[in-house]
């Protein structure tokens, strides 16, 4: 599935594409507080991005770019993928890349508007997540959005110079539960 437009207050939802190639998206990826605890290793060149979102062009996947309605700015993205369709379960994620929107709720409404719309939709029964165990404002953000402890994965990856636990929580669709 494509991701569609979704719009909130302060927010607007488009689909990720080449279309959002900068060298501020560039920045983000390669800003060490930015990436702490994401997968990514940092050292990317503009070429790296380009061929990435290259490939996204080419794909069915819910996928997003998240802009500031009021500065018309693209802050991060967030991304509901893998996606079982079997189970009705998917993998979410999400990065706010520009650091001076941190802190506004702009995760929580981008968050609160794509799990709206894949729960509303009935499209999914379940979205699941990991996170490092030391990543305190995501943890944060996802109690508040309800997500639920699932089990946590003993020392499971090497962030910040140190092995970290990286907790699993899932929020359920309570129309299909
Ligand atoms: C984690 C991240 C997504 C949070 O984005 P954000 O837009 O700053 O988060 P929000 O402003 O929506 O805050 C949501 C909740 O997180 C918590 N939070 C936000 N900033 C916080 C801070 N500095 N300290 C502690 N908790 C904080 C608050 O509880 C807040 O709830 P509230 O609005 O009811 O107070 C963002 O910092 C980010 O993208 N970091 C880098 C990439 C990353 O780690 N992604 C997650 C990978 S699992």
């Amino acid at each position: 599935m494509k991701a569609p437009v979704l719009i909130s207050d302060r927010l607007i939802l488009e689909p990720l594409s080449s279309a959002f190639l900068s060298q501020e998206y560039l920045n983000w990826l390669n800003d060490a507080e930015v990436s702490r605890y994401l997968e990514s290793s940092g050292g990317y060149e503009l070429d790296d991005l380009k061929d990435y979102l290259i490939k996204v062009d080419k794909q069915q996947i819910l996928f997003w770019a998240i802009i500031d309605k009021a500065t018309s700015k693209h802050i991060g993205n967030i991304k509901i993928d893998p996606v079982n369709q079997r189970h009705g379960t998917a993998e979410y994620g999400i990065l706010i890349g520009d650091k001076n929107s941190w802190g506004k709720g702009f995760a929580r409404e981008a968050s609160e508007l794509v799990i709206n719309y894949c729960f509303e939709t009935n499209y999914l029964r379940k979205i699941s997540l990991g996170v490092v165990e030391e990543n305190a404002m995501a943890v944060k953000l996802y109690e508040k959005l309800g997500f639920g402890l699932e089990g946590v994965y003993k020392e499971h990856g090497f962030y910040d110079n140190k092995w970290c636990n990286v907790l699993r929580m899932a929020l359920f669709n309570p129309a299909r539960k």
